[in-house]
């Protein structure tokens, strides 16, 4: 008999249907003449209660074996269940046990178990409640994100993730090589010769995707990239990842405005699929992790964003009765508490912060006719801080020539960057949407390590 999936059977199941389940034991409790056992296959929060009676073969042999962590096969009859909160349960007329797991040693007791050390057991611990939640909600995001894509008629496109520029400039790079570490080949000025390296050149795993989808969005005018971008960033933070997944659309004929309406408009087609589609999830984390998840999607869905310049911003955060750790003043990047200032106290809602100053940002954003700002844009979320970084892009290649002087960016390794603006160029505009600090706001979870199955950050690359 094909096996049914457990979320299946919780919905349609019917009193009296013969089904086959496969998964993992979850709880087992034994009485006098037979016993309880839950099982759960990952399929959703809820697992299903399975009653074993002494008409099942070997029974007490059987029962020994479905220890938590057991992987079995049952089959029986779906029976109403006089349970609480369950409305079927499956009476088992055989189970085969694939897997015992020893009682004594299988590292997810019946306890609560900390995130600290669920992460260092990261191989099982998406067997537990919360990080079966964590990556039920993560698939539905991301499944949100190709069909608000695909349904506005965007190109999925692929960037590589080993390149030879620093798209962000901001010298946070992974470098990939094959040289000897031992014995590189030296330069006359004693540094190592990347010439003679796999690909005749330096190379680094990639920061954003964003130039090589600007080369796309000017043939296909909307696209959009979604994959890994790797960052050195040595900051043991509870937002920060070395390998993180970035969502990055590029849209040609296209301003600040398009960018931000775009934006707004992803985070809550994204909010919306996931409250439709993981209801059980999104209680439990309610319940469970942060009691205003729920409050905060409704009002992502409901409410508009709030809008700022960086300006206005640094005014506001030089008036605020706060005591802030990292000093205010125009010029300088907001920190994470600023951030969280702006959106979380102030505001109490996604904030959308425009035109920073040049110095702090990229050297691809549109310069403003201040000559100071740049069309960029950030939007914070109370909690996390900056979710998303984007901007109008610098299309006038004068400009762009100018700023990348000043910045002493080598010109020459950009020169199929600069042909972009010889050759048709138009407004065009995108951003960066960071997919775990997505899933964190989205579930309430406190750190970024946990909404990634396997998390990598300073000194930790396990599993
Ligand atoms: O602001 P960032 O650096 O922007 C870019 O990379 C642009 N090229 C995007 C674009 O315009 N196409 O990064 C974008 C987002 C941030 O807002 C943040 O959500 C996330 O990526 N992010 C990180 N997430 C986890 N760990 C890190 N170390 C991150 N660095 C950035
Ligand atoms: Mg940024």
């Amino acid at each position: 008999m094909t096996p049914r999936r457990i979320l299946d059977l919780l919905r349609t199941g019917q009193p009296d249907e013969t089904v086959t389940i496969q998964g993992w034991v979850r709880t087992k409790r034994e009485l006098k003449e037979f016993s309880f056992v839950e099982m759960n296959d990952g399929s959703s929060m809820a697992g299903l209660q399975v009653v074993v009676n002494q008409a099942v073969p070997d029974y007490a042999e059987l029962v020994k074996k479905l220890n938590t962590g057991a992987s079995a096969e049952i089959s029986g009859v779906l029976v109403a269940s006089q349970g609480k909160g369950q409305r079927i349960e499956l009476q088992a007329s055989t189970v085969t046990v694939y897997g015992e797991a020893d009682a004594e040693t299988y590292p997810l007791q019946k306890k609560r178990h900390s995130f600290e050390f669920l992460r260092s057991i990261a191989h099982l611990r998406a067997r537990t409640n919360t990080m079966g939640a964590v990556f039920r909600v993560r698939n539905a995001c991301a499944a949100a994100v190709h069909s608000f894509f695909q349904e506005r008629g965007f190109l999925w496109m692929h960037t590589p993730l080993i390149t030879a520029s620093d798209a962000e400039g901001a010298g946070e790079l992974f470098t990939v090589t094959t040289l000897d570490l031992k014995k590189p080949p030296l330069t006359e000025a004693q540094e190592i010769d990347f010439s003679q390296d796999f690909f005749g050149k330096r190379a680094y795993l990639t920061v954003s995707g964003q130039l090589e989808a600007e080369i796309m969005a000017m043939a296909f005018t909307n696209v959009y990239t979604f994959g890994p971008t790797f960052r050195a960033e040595n900051s043991n933070t509870s937002r920060h990842l070395a390998e993180f997944w970035m969502i990055e659309p590029e849209m040609a004929f296209c301003d600040l405005m398009g960018n931000m309406e775009l934006a707004e408009a992803l985070l809550k087609h994204i909010f919306k699929h996931v409250l439709e589609t993981c209801p059980e999830d999104m209680e439990f984390f309610n319940q469970r992790i942060d009691d205003s998840v729920l409050a905060t999607a409704e009002n992502i869905i409901n409410s508009e964003f709030a809008r700022i310049t960086y300006t206005e911003a640094i005014a506001l955060l030089e008036k605020a009765d706060k005591a802030f750790e990292y000093p205010v003043s125009w010029g300088l990047d907001l920190q994470s508490e600023h951030e969280r200032y702006l959106a979380e106290d102030y505001f109490k809602k996604p904030t959308i912060v425009t035109d920073y100053p040049a110095q702090i940002k990229a050297f691809y954003m549109r310069m403003n006719e201040d000559g100071k700002t740049v069309r960029a844009m950030d939007i914070l979320a109370p909690k996390i801080g900056e979710i998303v970084g984007g901007s109008q892009r610098e299309e006038r290649l004068d400009f762009l020539q100018r700023r990348i002087q000043s910045m002493d960016i080598p010109e020459e390794e950009l020169w199929w960057y600069l042909d972009l603006r010889r050759f048709g160029t138009v407004p065009h505009a995108g951003f960066g949407l960071g997919f775990e600090r997505l899933v964190q706001f989205m579930t309430g979870m406190g750190n970024v390590r946990d909404v990634i199955p396997f998390p990598r950050t300073p000194l930790s690359a396990d599993f």
